[in-house]
This record gives C-alpha cells, sequence and structure tokens, in this order.
C-alpha cells in the first residue's frame, strides 16, 4: 500500500522528468555522441546525435533588475499583509542578513522555513505604477524542457509579461500575457494553453489562469507551460517523444520557440486584493518572489552530450569535429562540406552529420 502511493505520487510528480529523460531506449537517449563498432576493416567509430542532459538551468544565469534600487531595504520599510493592512510584521532592511531580500534569493534552496524571497519596494508612488523587470541572462542558447515555474511570495501580479529573447537581450518578444483581465490589461481574449492546437502552438496567449492573488491565496505559482505544449505532439504523458522529436526535427520555428538565451519578467501591476487600491496604506503593496524554475539544456546542436560551466561561462563540449559556444561551426581543417546541424531522426541513434576532413587541408583521413 506504502509503496503504491509513493510509485503513483512519483510518476504524476515526475512523469515529464521520466518522459524527457529516462523514456524507453526505442525513442532513443541521444545521450551518446559516439561508440566503437566493429567493421571487416576493424574498429570504426559510429556516430549519433547527442544532446547534454536537462538540468536545473537556474544555476548558470544572470539576474538583472530593472529599476536596480527596487529592491527593498533602502531605507528599511515595514510592509502590511495585502489581506489584513493591520497585519504589518514584515520588515525589510538591506543592511541587516535577516531581513533583507535580495534577489539571489528567488534561485536559492527552497523547502527553508521560514521561505526566503526577493522583495520590490512598495506602491509608495501610487498611481505612479509599479513596475519591474527581472531579466535572467544565460549568455548561452539554452532549450527549455520544462515549464517555467514563478513562486509569488505574497499575491501574484495583476498584470505581467514573460518575455524572451533569443539574441543575448538585444530584441525581445512576448513568450505569454498574464492578468485578471486580459482584456482590460492587454486587449487580448484570454485564453489557456489548453485551447492551444498542433497549428496554433506558437501562438502567444494572454491567461487569467495565474493572477487572482486574494481569493486563491494558496495557489502561488504563475506558470508558463512548456508541457503542455510538448503534450500537443508527443501526447498527453509524453509517451510519444518520436513525434516531437520529429517535429522539432523539421520545424525550426518549433525548434526555435523553445530556446532562448535570456528570459525578462515584467512585473506591470501588483497585487492589490478583492477592493480597491487602498491609498492610505501602501505598504501592502508589493512584489515578493520565493523562487523561479527554469529547467532546460544547453544547445549544442546534437552535435555534444556535455556542456560545462567554466570561469562563469556555459560551452557545449563539441564532438563530431565541431567547435563554437553551441557546436555551430565545423572545426579548422574539417570543412569538408558545408555544417549542418545533427538529426534526430532515423529514431532511436538519429543522424551525427559530422564534419568532415577538408579535401585540400593538411589533415588526411
Ligand atoms: C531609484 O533611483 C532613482 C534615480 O536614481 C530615483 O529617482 C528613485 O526614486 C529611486 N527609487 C527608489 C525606490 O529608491
Ligand atoms: C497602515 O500602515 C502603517 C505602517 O505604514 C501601519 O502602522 C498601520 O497599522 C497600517 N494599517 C492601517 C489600517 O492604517
Ligand atoms: C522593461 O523592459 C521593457 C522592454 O522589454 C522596457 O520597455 C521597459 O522600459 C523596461 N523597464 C521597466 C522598468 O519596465
Ligand atoms: C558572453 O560570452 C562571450 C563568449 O561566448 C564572452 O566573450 C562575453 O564576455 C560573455 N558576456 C558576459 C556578459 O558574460
Ligand atoms: C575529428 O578529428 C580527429 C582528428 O583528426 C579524429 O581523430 C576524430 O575521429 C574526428 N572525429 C569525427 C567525429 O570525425
Amino acid at each position: 500500500m506504502f509503496w503504491l502511493i509513493f510509485f503513483t505520487l512519483q510518476a504524476v510528480c515526475t512523469s515529464v522528468a521520466h518522459a524527457m529523460q529516462h523514456y524507453p531506449a526505442a525513442w532513443g537517449h541521444y545521450d551518446v555522441c559516439k561508440s566503437q563498432i566493429y567493421t571487416e576493416e576493424g574498429l570504426a567509430w559510429d556516430y549519433m546525435a547527442c544532446q547534454p542532459e536537462a538540468t536545473d538551468m537556474t544555476k548558470y544565469l544572470r539576474v538583472a533588475l530593472d529599476p536596480p534600487n527596487i529592491t527593498c531595504g533602502d531605507p528599511p520599510e515595514t510592509y502590511c499583509a495585502l489581506e489584513n493592512p493591520y497585519m504589518c510584521n514584515n520588515e525589510c532592511d538591506a543592511t541587516t542578513e535577516e531581513l533583507a531580500h535580495p534577489p539571489e534569493l528567488m534561485f536559492d534552496f527552497e523547502g527553508r522555513n521560514p521561505t526566503t524571497f526577493w522583495q520590490s519596494t512598495s506602491w509608495k508612488k501610487y498611481p505612479k505604477p509599479l513596475q519591474v523587470n527581472i531579466t535572467l541572462s544565460w549568455n548561452k542558447t539554452i532549450e527549455l524542457t520544462d515549464d517555467i515555474v514563478l513562486t509569488f511570495e505574497s499575491g501574484r501580479p495583476e498584470q505581467m509579461v514573460l518575455e524572451k529573447s533569443l539574441d543575448y537581450g538585444r530584441t525581445w518578444t512576448p513568450y505569454q500575457f498574464y492578468a485578471t483581465d486580459c482584456l482590460d490589461a492587454f486587449t487580448m481574449e484570454p485564453k489557456t494553453v489548453n485551447d492551444l492546437t498542433q497549428r496554433t502552438l506558437l501562438d502567444i496567449i494572454c491567461t487569467e489562469d495565474y493572477s487572482r492573488g486574494y481569493v486563491w491565496k494558496n495557489d502561488k505559482t504563475v506558470r508558463f507551460e512548456i508541457k503542455d505544449r510538448f503534450a500537443l505532439f508527443a501526447g498527453p504523458r509524453l509517451h510519444n517523444m518520436a513525434s516531437l522529436y520529429g517535429q522539432l526535427d523539421t520545424t525550426k520555428n518549433l525548434r526555435d520557440f523553445f530556446t532562448i538565451t535570456d528570459l525578462r519578467i515584467r512585473l506591470l501591476k501588483p497585487a492589490t486584493g478583492a477592493t480597491m487600491v487602498d491609498e492610505n496604506n501602501l505598504s501592502r503593496y508589493f512584489y515578493a518572489i520565493s523562487d523561479i524554475k527554469v529547467q532546460g539544456r544547453c544547445k549544442c546542436n546534437l552535435h555534444a552530450n556535455s556542456c560545462v560551466f567554466d570561469k562563469g561561462k556555459l560551452g557545449c563540449e563539441c564532438e563530431h569535429n565541431t567547435t563554437g559556444p553551441d557546436c555551430s561551426r565545423c572545426k579548422k581543417h574539417y570543412h569538408g562540406r558545408a555544417w549542418s546541424v545533427g538529426s534526430y531522426l532515423p529514431i532511436p541513434k538519429g543522424t551525427a552529420n559530422i564534419c568532415i576532413p577538408s579535401n585540400h587541408g593538411p589533415v588526411r583521413k
């Protein structure tokens, strides 16, 4: 009985991790770049498409806030609870470690009691908007493999945009809009991820699913649903990853959709509770985030199965005689044919598309 419950829970909670990392061999692991085989001429290398394992990408990011001085505690401030203006025991003081709420606390270990979190200044300048950009940068292209999950310590924002960049922060595009009222905030019809189909997978939607702050106090998370989007091709429990990989192989837009170098959380309006903003007690309104989850893997164009963090920088350990942070070029003397991304097909080992020696180069076979 105990075991049954354990396994059931485990199955529900980690179905994606399993699907992504431990799917049956028939679907391909893509965790090996080459293996030795015996041929008539003796030992030879067999090359395969490969990619690094998915992991917690928050260990490798840089965080920047805009405005930079928006973190609470300088000068020290006392906050009241959103749902109870007489409960004012939340003190923020940047000079005292126990009372400070710096941005790093969004990425520290969860499960501490009390929770640690980043917190903004309060909405002192109401009705001037209280807006904050939180920018997460990897300085490396990465591929998302699981939902992005933000956990808010106080109410969830009433308006927010999640944006992404694919060019190291030069240009930004929205990933998803969040509001208590999508029409009012962004003149967009409210939708949910369940409204998406294979054809409309790349549509950018506004959702009202994650913005109710006051009534649903126990629901503290805001999600960007990667798994549900994968499921449009891979089936509800991601049992058909081959189908997803096949699509990723042939549709560059789809591959790029899940690929980022940076994320930006644009907090546009804090939770104000069920009533009007109480102008006499603006210390009830602020943003506080206790956790941000970003699961993914380095994008290595299927030419590396490992990615290392060295001197503050992520880089693929390129195989197949490719090079560059994303293995997106052929190594010197290996320009015998044009560089090409590896392919997930045919399942299960894919095609390595290795770089071959230049015809007239100094290196010969
Ligand atoms: C942040 O700095 C700007 C100018 O440097 C200033 O106008 C603003 O009041 C500061 N904000 C806070 C919350 O201290
Ligand atoms: C309003 O905020 C102050 C602190 O700024 C607090 O002392 C007070 O109890 C709060 N509540 C009300 C209802 O005024
Ligand atoms: C946040 O980023 C957006 C663009 O992504 C920019 O327009 C805005 O000025 C930035 N700063 C703030 C405080 O919102
Ligand atoms: C980003 O990585 C490149 C090398 O790929 C490096 O030259 C640059 O300094 C890095 N930028 C930051 C902000 O770390
Ligand atoms: C890459 O080049 C080296 C040196 O010539 C060679 O030993 C190796 O087998 C090559 N690898 C691939 C994947 O072609």
